[in-house]
């Protein structure tokens, strides 16, 4: 087989990509490890910047995400009991959406379907050939075959755990990690969302976040151990731990229910750099994690995802490489910026350390925040998405 470009991962990095490239007419084949069902059933991110909806549009996939999709124009912060608002429609005049990953991945998917482009899904060991070469290769097993496609380019949108970063010489990349010694417990229920807007949620007890994917159904989370195992959370203890840290409106407010879903998930923050080896590109959690307390994660994954495509665009339209040479830096200088931020709302809002200097830093950037309006339009800022 042969094609342009071989796009490795069918997530939403690997999904916009191969639909960006195929409306400008450049042949791209997916290979996807897990099957289309598995995909789907991930529960992840929750909320896509107003760039980040516009980059769904271009690609032809956003009519059913302004249908249902929620429109927030701000956001809740509770600290201590008490609640606060930061407005990003009167700060930025920008807005959010709500509209869960699964039902990007789903347009995405569908969108891919309608034109006709190839996605092989349940593709096993998949590796990379001569990516330093001008001819790179890409093989992997399928019904029990092996199969090759030579391709211009390789697509590394495999996520964190994927083959495509550790198939760069490991002396060729500089990693920059930070991990907290706490998870994200979420679930997901078919209850009414405590509050119109997200609330983050800063308290003694711990971090929380309610979050929602429709008006009859809940995302909330806490935050937990890593020591902690599923099984050691029935519903009961994690509604029982959610109530205490919400204030007096969200604790009469909160409808409880049985969880459709629940998962552990670690928190951290980790760049590869550069993001480009031959002619090899990472994009989206191959080359970059942000904890999730910025909803930062899906975006920057479609703010890669921009950048490579436009560069794959100049490359065969317009016969210039200059969006390929610059790929890296271009998204690293926005990765970094998100990953300040998202690093700062996580040290910011969850209980990590038990020295009484960090938590009275905590309360003073928090009211700091509350306090000034630069404070609270930087914030806003950075939450709706800098712009590419
Ligand atoms: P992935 O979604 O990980 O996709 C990679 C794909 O590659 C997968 O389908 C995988 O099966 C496949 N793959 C892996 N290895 C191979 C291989 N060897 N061969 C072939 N295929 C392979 N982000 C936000 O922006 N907003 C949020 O509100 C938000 N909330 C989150 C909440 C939680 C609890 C979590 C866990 C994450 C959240 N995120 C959020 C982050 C977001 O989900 C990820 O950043 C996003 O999924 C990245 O997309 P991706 O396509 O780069 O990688
Ligand atoms: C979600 O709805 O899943 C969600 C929302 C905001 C975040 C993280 C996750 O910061």
């Amino acid at each position: 087989m042969r094609t342009q470009v071989a796009i490795i991962g069918a997530g939403p990095a690997g999904l916009l990509l191969g639909q960006l490239l195929h409306k400008h007419g450049i042949d791209n084949i997916i290979l996807e490890r897990q099957t289309a069902d598995y995909v789907l059933s991930r529960v992840r991110a929750g909320v896509i910047e107003q760039v980040t909806m516009g980059l769904l549009d271009e690609a032809g996939v956003g009519a059913r995400m302004h249908k249902d999709g929620l429109v927030h124009d701000g956001v809740q912060i509770c600290v201590d009991g008490v609640r606060h608002r930061i407005s990003f429609k009167e700060l930025t005049g920008k807005a959010v959406m709500v509209y869960g990953q699964t039902e990007i991945t789903k347009d995405l998917m569908d969108g891919r379907a309608a034109v006709g482009a190839p996605t092989v899904y349940a593709a096993d060991d998949v590796a990379l050939h001569d990516i330093f070469s001008g001819a790179p290769r890409v093989t992997y097993r399928g019904d029990s075959k092996s199969h090759e496609i030579d391709c211009d380019f390789i697509a590394g949108c495999d996520g964190f755990h994927g083959i495509s970063r550790k198939s760069a010489p490991p002396r060729a990349i500089t990693a920059h990690e930070r991990i907290y010694p706490l998870g994200w417990l979420g679930i997901l229920s078919d209850t009414p969302p405590v509050s119109e807007e997200l609330i983050y949620v800063r308290h003694d007890r711990g971090f929380a976040l309610c979050s929602m994917r429709s008006p009859t159904r809940s995302r909330y989370y806490i935050q937990c151990s890593l020591a902690d195992d599923i099984d050691s959370w029935p519903d009961e203890r994690f509604w029982e731990a959610l109530r205490p840290r919400l204030d007096e409106e969200g604790r009469e407010r909160l409808v409880t229910g049985p969880s459709i879903e629940k998962s552990i998930a670690p928190l951290r923050s980790f760049v590869a750099e550069p993001m480009r080896f031959g002619r090899l590109f990472l994009a989206g959690d191959a080359a970059h994690i942000v904890p999730p307390t910025g909803a930062k994660g899906l975006n920057l994954a479609a703010s890669d995802v921009r950048y490579l495509s436009q560069a794959f665009i100049e490359h065969y339209a317009d016969k210039s490489d200059s969006g390929l040479d610059h790929y890296s830096d271009r998204a690293l200088a926005r990765v970094w910026k998100a990953e300040r931020f998202s690093w700062w709302m996580t040290t910011t809002l969850h209980r990590i350390s038990e020295n009484p200097f960090d938590l009275k830093l905590q309360v003073a950037e928090l009211d700091y925040l509350f306090r000034s309006t630069a404070a609270a339009t930087a914030f806003a800022e950075n939450y709706v998405g800098l712009p590419y």
